[in-house]
């Protein structure tokens, strides 16, 4: 037997007891005659006291521990004397006063130390996961984990839903991003991809008659690496038959609320019911489709208000169609050229040609590089317009509409993080919706899906599928949580004839609808019932309820951020054989 309790486990009740503890050396503290052992294992810690007056050979064993060293100790739990008892772990009553110990395993030092709270390099910690994960913020970040979804498949089957497992080695489902590619053995020239998400699939499933679905779905996607992103990552993927926009929108928010408030019930959840929002009033309110509303500080267009000003930037912008956009900043008087200038730059990331601005200053009153262009009544108006007052700064965007919203929103991100308005304990949870059908890709010079292809447009929005396809809007709807989109989804179309109408719109020619999508047109002409669905981040949410800044921080095994698994090294070359075998001719 390696052990009669865990190292959280014992207690005063305890106190008399001979017990048998297996663990990892945490600490081991010298104190000339007697030596302390922090002993850890998953569930917590208990000190082990080495006394050479007790038992002289387990103490001389003890004089040999190492961190990380396994061991198995045999002892007496005695109560702590008075005032050296530690509050901080469960077993902070009591100690272990040691009789027999036998090391189970030794360890090499460790590349960085597993007791202290602050980060290692992050090359390190991935490339020894297996000790990163030791550290107690992640392992408690994965056991976190464990029990959202222990938690959430509960709810799931509480409501009805069935979980069902689709394929890995699919056919490809275009949903935007790049896919991963496997070579198939058996068929020369033909390949299977990994799934960027069940989207198909889970359709299938409705049209197959099974109502509620969902699935703790893996998801592949081969795009560029950031924060919130993993080239997998998991999804809760979900899909309902007979259902419009609110039942899919309320289905899901019944259940985030109840295992945020159950798991995470130190965050105050803002917006109860959560807030909804268009997509057209979150661009241009908050300058991005998933916005933080943790915090205020709204967006207004003042395009007719310096439409007959001097400032031709502006005057410009607006005869191209374009609009002018102000952010007022409450406080932001006090920023110094330096900050202007960087969030200048900020503005210029996302596409701005540059930033204007207006301070109010107490001392100095309206100052501004382009004051010059205005006559006073025409200041006094944008700023009452705006609601700027003493000690604010109002700064200015002119551009096309989603250019101008898109940099003043990111300003506007970067100005709450200068005065902290970004409250870790607060969720600010709402609902995106009327989205765009479509839109326009420059990158590949044609309209494309803004969710996905499968997205029904909204009823009164099915003939500007033919006349105006830009304009139509979706049955599409995200679910936003502190600036991060943590899940999105959309009321799919159930009509062969919409569907491939959907596909022409997006250029896609007859010939490759039927070899891409024949399968879905085929089931679609089967009695496939309405039906729509949502998947969640999952990494992002528990990302987020765990205040963590990257999402590799609540994934076990992730990739680094240039998608390379640094623990096992993948991705790696294979054999020359193995390539002939699949039929694959390496030319790097
Ligand atoms: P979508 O592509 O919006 O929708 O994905 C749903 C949610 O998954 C998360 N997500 C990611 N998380 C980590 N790393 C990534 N690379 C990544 N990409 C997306 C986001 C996102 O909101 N099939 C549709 C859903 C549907 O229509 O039902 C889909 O996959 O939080
Ligand atoms: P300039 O006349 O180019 O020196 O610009 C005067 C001010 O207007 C500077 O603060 C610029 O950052 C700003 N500016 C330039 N282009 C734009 C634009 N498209 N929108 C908002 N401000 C701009």
């Amino acid at each position: 037997m390696f052990r009669s309790h865990t190292c959280n486990q014992l207690n005063k009740d305890n106190v008399g007891e001979e017990v048998i503890l297996s663990g990892w050396i945490h600490r081991r503290r010298d104190h000339g005659d007697l030596i302390f052992l922090d002993l850890r294992d998953r569930y917590g810690f208990t000190q082990i006291v080495a006394d050479p007056s007790h038992n002289e050979s387990a103490h001389k064993i003890a004089e040999e521990l190492r961190s990380e060293f396994v061991v198995m100790v045999k002892g007496t739990v005695r109560a702590r004397p008075d005032g050296m008892q530690n509050k901080n772990i469960d077993s902070g009553e009591v100690e272990v006063i040691l009789n027999e110990i036998e090391i189970l395993n030794r360890s090499k030092t460790p590349p960085f130390e597993i007791d202290v709270a602050t980060d290692p390099n992050e090359e390190i910690r991935l490339k020894y996961r297996y000790l990163d994960l030791r550290r107690e913020r992640m392992k408690n970040n994965i056991i976190f984990r464990h029990k959202f979804i222990k938690r959430l498949r509960d709810h799931m089957d509480g409501l009805g839903f069935v979980e069902i497992e689709t394929p890995m080695l699919m056919k490809g489902t275009p949903e935007g991003s790049r896919e991963f590619i496997v070579p198939s053995r058996l068929y020369e020239g033909k390949f299977y991809v990994l799934p960027q998400s069940p989207q198909q699939l889970k359709q299938m499933l409705m049209v197959a008659g099974m109502d509620k679905y969902f699935q703790i779905a893996r998801c592949f996607r081969d795009e560029d690496q950031r924060g919130d992103r993993q080239p997998e990552f998991t999804q809760m993927d979900l899909e309902m038959s007979f259902v419009e926009e609110e039942d899919v929108i309320s289905t899901n928010e019944h259940v985030i609320r109840e295992l945020i408030e159950e798991l995470s019930p130190e965050k105050e959840i803002m917006f109860k019911p959560f807030k909804r929002i268009t997509w057209h009033e979150a661009m241009s309110k908050y300058g991005s489709d998933k916005p933080d509303l943790r915090f205020g500080m709204e967006i207004n267009d003042v395009s007719d208000l310096v439409s007959q000003s001097e400032f031709k930037v502006f005057t410009d912008a607006i005869k191209n169609g374009g609009v002018v956009k102000c952010l007022r900043v409450e406080g932001g008087s006090k920023f110094s050229r330096k900050e202007i200038d960087e969030f200048t730059e900020i503005a210029k990331i996302y596409g701005a040609k540059g930033l204007a601005y207006i301070t109010l200053s107490e001392t100095e009153g309206v100052k501004s590089p382009i004051a010059k262009f205005f006559s006073e009544d025409q200041i006094s108006e944008i700023l009452k317009n705006c609601g700027a007052e003493t000690g604010d700064i109002v700064f200015f965007a002119a551009d096309k509409f989603d250019v101008a919203c898109n940099a003043l929103g990111n300003v506007r991100l970067a100005c709450a993080d200068k005065f902290n308005l970004r409250d870790k304990n607060k969720l600010a949870l709402l609902w995106v919706t009327d989205f765009p059908m479509f839109e326009y890709s420059e990158e590949e010079a044609k309209l494309v899906a803004t969710h996905h292809p499968f997205t029904a447009p909204k009823d009164s929005d099915v003939a500007l599928l033919d006349s105006d396809p830009v304009k139509a809007l979706a049955k599409a709807y995200d679910i936003v949580m502190n600036g991060s989109e943590i899940g999105g989804g959309s009321i799919r179309i159930h009509s062969p004839v919409v569907q491939r109408k959907i596909f022409e719109v997006l250029g896609i020619e007859e010939s490759e609808i039927d070899r891409r999508f024949g399968h879905m047109i085929e089931a679609f002409q089967f009695g496939a019932p309405p039906h729509g669905g949502i998947a969640w981040g999952l990494d992002r949410i528990i990302m987020l309820l765990r205040d963590e800044a990257n999402i590799r921080e609540v994934i076990a095994f992730p990739k680094d951020s240039r998608a390379k698994d640094l623990l096992t090294g993948a991705p790696s070359p294979l054999p020359e054989a193995t390539l002939k075998e699949m039929n694959i001719k390496s030319i790097a």
